[in-house]
């Protein structure tokens, strides 16, 4: 052990500490649901991602069972090493059908599927311009590349600021290619981004848009197929990001766009090059939870009921719900400390809701980042919501 190594580290995180930036996993002894066990008490969760349910559905868990007995549970080797199985092949062809598009590939996260793509398509020749509130894998995926991106340079605009994109296009137009880059559905705040206007931007001045739909696969468009079926941008978006780990309900991210940008990511993609693929069962399990999302509506109803109930009933009670427009619904409280106070007592009142506090959103917009999901009873959501009223009284004395 290196004295040196260990003691940095160890003065680190009592920096985090001071600083209450500290972070520990509750431990989940349940299946991912509404209501489960954490820490050995019972909680209704309202920090999960399993938008759909899926994650523990009959018939997503059996498709995975029977892929074990067919192909065991490893791949063996990163695909083009170890030959690509057909399960995973036949993923891909189901989400290229689902997402209207010519081909998709899969990579192991949602993470490395930026973190591959990004710097994949992009040389010194080029510029990538990002909103100022993109996800932390997009953000990597960037400093990855060889492009110009820095906020310092003036490539990012602020929060779906389209007077500053077009101000930046405008600047941009010495550079070989122009690429855009955005989430569907910002993961912090809830709102969805402009992207009609993006496109028609990008079109106007020969850009190309990268849109990450983390948070809206399964969320929002036709069976929850993602912003660009949301807004009718079809053939418009030159790469989609989808993850597979939250309303798909396994784990996974891919990308979704021209045959030609499929060919090149399988050469060129260092995540997919470089790191074995998905155990068989994780494919398996996801075409089966493609299945329920195509041929029954109940779970998007059921998550959309409850997120319209659930903003207003916050809204009506005199939280803040920050304009979020889709299930992921922070509940404002600005101050870091008061935040983390308000997380606490919710959990004493079993609610599990994390705050979120900077340097994930800027300093002085702490929140409680809530998330109904097709899990949930309508039973569950005024539970919490009789929690946050009473929460909400107790610190305010
Ligand atoms: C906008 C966004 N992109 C990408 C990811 C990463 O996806 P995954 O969890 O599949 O790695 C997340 C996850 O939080 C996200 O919110």
């Amino acid at each position: 052990m290196n004295g040196t190594l260990q003691k940095w580290l160890g003065d680190q995180i009592e920096q985090l500490k001071a600083e209450n930036l500290y972070k520990v996993p509750k431990i989940l002894e349940t299946p991912a649901g509404g209501r489960v066990r954490m820490n050995g008490k019972e909680v209704i969760n309202l920090s999960s991602n399993n938008y759909l349910g899926l994650a523990n559905h009959p018939k997503v868990r059996q498709a995975a069972e029977a892929a074990i007995e067919k192909w065991g549970v490893g791949a063996g080797a990163v695909r083009w090493i170890g030959g690509t199985m057909s399960v995973h092949e036949e993923l891909e062809e189901r989400l290229a059908k689902f997402k209207h598009v010519e081909a998709v590939l899969v990579f192991t996260s949602g993470f490395t599927a930026n973190a591959g793509t990004i710097p994949a398509v992009v040389t010194d020749k080029d510029v990538i311009i990002s909103d100022e509130l993109n996800h932390a894998s997009i953000i990597d995926g960037v400093r990855l590349s060889a492009a110009k991106y820095k906020k310092s340079e003036g490539f990012v605009y602020s929060h779906k600021d389209m007077e500053g994109l077009e101000k930046i296009l405008k600047g941009a137009q010495s550079f070989q290619k122009r690429m855009i880059i955005t989430d569907g559905v910002f993961s912090m705040d809830g709102d969805i981004a402009p992207l009609p206007e993006i496109v028609r931007l990008a079109e106007q001045y020969n850009a190309f848009v990268m849109v990450d739909d983390a948070h809206a696969s399964g969320v929002l468009g036709k069976n929850g197929a993602g912003t660009t079926s949301h807004f009718n941008l079809y053939g418009r978006v030159d790469i989609q990001l989808g993850t597979l780990s939250k309303a798909l309900g396994v784990v996974g991210g891919y990308i979704a766009g021209s045959a030609v940008l499929k060919d090149w990511l399988i050469n060129r993609g260092r995540p997919y090059l470089f790191s074995t693929a998905h155990p068989p069962m994780v494919a398996a399990a996801l075409i089966a939870a493609l299945d329920i999302m195509e041929t029954d509506p109940e779970p998007m109803r059921r998550l959309w009921e409850n997120t319209r109930w659930w903003k207003s009933a916050l809204q009506e009670a005199g939280f803040d719900t920050m304009g979020s427009e889709t299930p992921i619904t922070p509940v404002y409280v600005g101050d870091e400390k008061a935040a983390q106070e308000m997380e606490r007592a919710l959990w004493d009142e079993g609610v599990y809701a994390l705050s979120i506090v900077y340097p994930t959103v800027a300093k002085g917009k702490a929140r409680i980042r809530t998330m109904p999901s097709a899990a949930h009873s309508h039973e569950d959501l005024e539970a919490a919501l009789a929690a946050f009223e009473r929460v909400r009284d107790r610190l305010a004395r």
